[in-house]
Formats: structure tokens, C-alpha cells, sequence
């Protein structure tokens, strides 16, 4: 068994952040927690913090810092609070970290990812948004780096655990014929248009197999979720959108497939728990046990295939459109959707329009190339902009 090592989870106060502390709770042996990071939920980061005794706490905001360094001394713990957005890249490539888990959601997870892959650590990628939006850049740091960079999304880990060892380099090299990604259809799966007008953010929230965040749960809805893993997986496994093809899988119980060229096809099954693929990446090449229930067949009894709905559920498309066109289109894409999704959230936008929003910023923007993290984020910012304009309008 390997040594004790240092794990900074950032994001510990989201979804995967939880489901991370849960896993690292049952093996106090194998990790100790170096940081823990949020944006504002104190009460959340305190109550982790006084469970798994952290070296370091991040929040955002200095009035949020000095709640928390209140509480912390008040109960007697020396964890040491940092604030600011900075301290989440710096407790990502701290030298002492062997494993950072990337749970920041959205385009505010991709510096801390990239810092955390610059220094070579082994990356635990949750945040997709990271090489939606600088794929290159990011894979290019990894490589540079010895970084090990383990897919956290469970179609990816999937994929990933059906793949041989070594993967880079082209799928066909490696007699991969397609990647199979997998979709639940989210919870509005089978709808017509008139039905998909009136969808609430509560709504839309509720997934039918699993728990998320707000926004991935929004995502999962429009499928704009799955074209962002379909540029994942194209960043991941040097795959062609053309070589992933997208299958509709209500029961959630295949993560992901992969397709060979003398016909097989190999798939990874489990129950719909991203303690799963979160201890899969903590202990790779070992398994650990992620206190995830087995899969029990006979309970799931069928398993069912069906096309993605791209006329209703246009964002899959302007995903796979945005890939193809390449350059800063996917993070044009991205930020477009981030902000779309966020007015959806805040009932200022219909569910419908979330699709359009992103369509009309990127058929306005100009695409250029990726050439440095200064263009992704110039292109993010203008993106972000644009899309906040048609909103206006669309209020008017
Ligand atoms: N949930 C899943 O099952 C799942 C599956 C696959 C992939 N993912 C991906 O994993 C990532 C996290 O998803 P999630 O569902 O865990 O999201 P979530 O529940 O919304 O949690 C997001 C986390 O990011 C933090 N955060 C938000 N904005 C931030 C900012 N500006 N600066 C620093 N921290 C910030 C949040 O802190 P506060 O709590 O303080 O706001 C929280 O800890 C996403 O990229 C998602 O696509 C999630």
C-alpha cells in the first residue's frame, strides 16, 4: 500500500468536494487533507474543516476569512485561513500536495486546475469547463509537467477504465474504432417544445439519477452537459467529435463505452455514485473501497439505448459545432452558456432560451486561435458580455 498522502480538494463545499471528503473519511490511513477551498459557504467549510482538520482553508472573501479564522480559534483548531482567488492556485501546486481534486465549478475552476497541473501533481478533474475552454494549453501542462491527470466525470473515468493504459497519440493507433458517452436524456428527456417552455430552475434541477451542483444539474437538462463532455473526451483521449458518438441511456448504469476494431466493446457499469470514480482516481492503479452499495443486476433488470433529441435539445450540437470550429469557440461557448444558465437560475431567462443565447454569441463572437491563457480569457470576458446583452434584450 502507498504512504500517507497530502490531498487539497478544491471546491469542498459543492457536490463532488463532499462526495471527495467522504471517500478520504473512510481511509484516514492512505490521505490526509492539506486544503480545503469555497467561495462563500463558511458554515459548510467550517464544519469540514473541524471534521477533517485541514492545514489550510480558502474562501473568497476577506469578511468571509475573518468569520471563519473567529470560528476555527474559538474551537481550538490551527488551521490557517487564506482568502482571495490567488490562494486556490497556490494550494493547488503547493509543493508538499500530491493529489488535488478539481471540484470549482465553471470557468472559476480553471486556474486552479491549470496551476495544479502546471507542478505536476495528480489531477483529479471534476471541472470540465478547464479543457472546454483551454483544452490545449491544459493537456500541454500536463505533459510538460509529468502531471497525472485522472478523468473525474464518470462518462471519462469510464472510458478511461476501458481504454488501454496508453491512450495518447490517436484512438485509431490503438485499434479504438468510437468512444461511447453516455447520457441519462436528464430529466426533460421525450419533451416537446411547448412542455420545455415552462420549465422551472427547480425543475430542471431535479435530475432522475443523480446528485449534482445547480449548474451541471441545468447543463445535464439542455444536454449542454454532454457536449461539454464530448469536448472533454476530445482533449482526454485525442479523439475527433466524429469519433464520439453520444447514446441515450436512461438508467445511468453504463458510465461510458469503448468501441475496438474487432468488434468488441467494452463498458463500465456501477450505480450512479461519483464516490466511484473519485476513489478510482485518489488510488490509481489500486482500488479502494469508495462506500458505493454494488450494483445489484436484477434490481436493474433492463438496460435501454436510445439517440440524443438535437432538435429539442440543440445544445449538444453547438457543443460538437463549437469543437469542430476549434480555437476560442469552445470557451466562447462555454462562457456563453455559463452565464445563460446563471439568468435561467435566476428566472430571467426561459429554459428554451438558454440554447439560442449560446447560439447568437457564438454565431456574433470572433473565434481566434488558443495560442495563450490570455486569449481564452479575453474571448471568456467578451463572451460573457455579449451573452448578457441578448439577455437584456430578450428582457426588454
Ligand atoms: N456533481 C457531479 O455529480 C459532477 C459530475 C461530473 C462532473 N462534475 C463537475 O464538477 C464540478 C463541480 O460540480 P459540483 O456539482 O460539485 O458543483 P457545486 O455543487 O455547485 O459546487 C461547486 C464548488 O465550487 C465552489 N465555487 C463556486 N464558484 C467559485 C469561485 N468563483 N471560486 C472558488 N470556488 C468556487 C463552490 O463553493 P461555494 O459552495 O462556496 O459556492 C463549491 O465548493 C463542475 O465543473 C461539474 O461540471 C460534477
Amino acid at each position: 500500500m502507498s504512504s500517507q498522502q497530502w490531498v487539497t480538494v478544491l471546491g469542498s463545499t459543492g457536490s463532488i468536494g463532499t462526495s471527495t471528503l467522504d471517500v478520504i473519511a473512510l481511509h484516514p490511513e492512505r490521505y490526509s487533507v492539506y486544503a480545503l477551498t469555497a467561495h462563500r459557504s463558511r458554515d459548510v467549510l467550517l464544519a469540514q474543516c473541524l471534521r477533517h482538520r485541514p492545514q489550510i482553508a480558502v474562501l473568497n472573501s476577506a469578511e468571509d476569512g475573518q468569520w471563519l479564522r473567529h470560528e476555527l480559534a474559538s474551537a481550538g483548531l490551527n488551521t490557517w485561513v487564506e482568502t482571495g482567488v490567488e490562494a486556490h492556485n497556490t494550494v493547488a501546486s503547493a509543493s508538499c500536495v500530491d493529489i488535488v481534486m478539481a471540484a470549482i465549478v465553471g470557468a472559476a475552476g480553471l486556474l486552479p486546475a491549470l496551476a495544479a497541473a502546471q507542478s505536476g501533481k495528480r489531477v483529479l478533474l471534476a471541472n470540465k469547463e478547464a479543457l472546454v475552454m483551454s483544452g490545449a494549453l491544459f493537456m500541454q501542462a500536463v505533459e510538460q509537467s509529468g502531471a497525472t491527470l485522472l478523468p473525474i466525470d464518470s462518462e471519462h473515468n469510464a472510458m478511461f477504465q476501458c481504454l488501454p493504459l496508453q491512450h495518447r497519440g490517436g484512438l485509431a493507433e490503438h485499434g479504438i474504432e468510437q468512444l461511447l458517452l453516455t447520457a441519462s436524456g436528464g430529466p426533460f428527456r421525450g419533451w416537446g417544445p411547448d412542455a420545455l417552455a415552462n420549465v422551472t430552475p427547480a425543475q430542471a434541477c431535479a435530475h432522475p439519477n443523480w446528485s449534482m451542483g445547480r449548474k451541471i444539474s441545468v447543463d445535464s437538462a439542455t444536454l449542454m452537459n454532454k457536449g461539454l463532455e464530448l469536448i472533454e473526451a476530445c482533449w482526454l483521449f485525442d479523439a475527433t467529435p466524429q469519433q464520439i458518438c453520444v447514446v441515450v441511456h436512461p438508467q445511468s448504469v453504463i458510465h461510458s463505452m469503448v468501441a475496438y476494431h474487432d468488434g468488441s466493446v467494452l463498458a463500465q457499469l456501477g450505480n450512479p455514485d461519483m464516490r466511484t470514480p473519485i476513489a478510482y482516481g485518489l488510488a490509481w492503479p489500486e482500488r479502494i473501497d469508495a462506500g458505493v452499495k454494488p450494483l445489484d443486476l436484477f434490481q436493474v433488470a433492463r438496460l435501454d439505448f436510445e439517440s440524443p433529441d438535437e432538435q429539442h435539445f440543440p445544445c449538444l450540437r453547438l457543443a460538437r459545432e463549437a469543437m469542430q470550429a476549434g480555437g476560442t469557440a469552445p470557451a466562447i461557448l462555454n462562457a456563453a452558456n455559463e452565464v445563460a444558465v446563471q439568468a435561467f437560475l435566476e428566472e430571467g431567462l426561459g429554459f428554451i432560451s438558454i440554447g439560442d443565447i449560446v447560439a447568437s454569441v457564438l454565431d456574433q463572437a470572433t473565434i481566434g486561435n488558443v495560442d495563450s491563457l490570455e486569449t481564452v480569457l479575453d474571448a471568456d470576458r467578451h463572451a460573457r458580455q455579449l451573452a448578457q446583452q441578448y439577455i437584456t434584450q430578450r428582457c426588454r
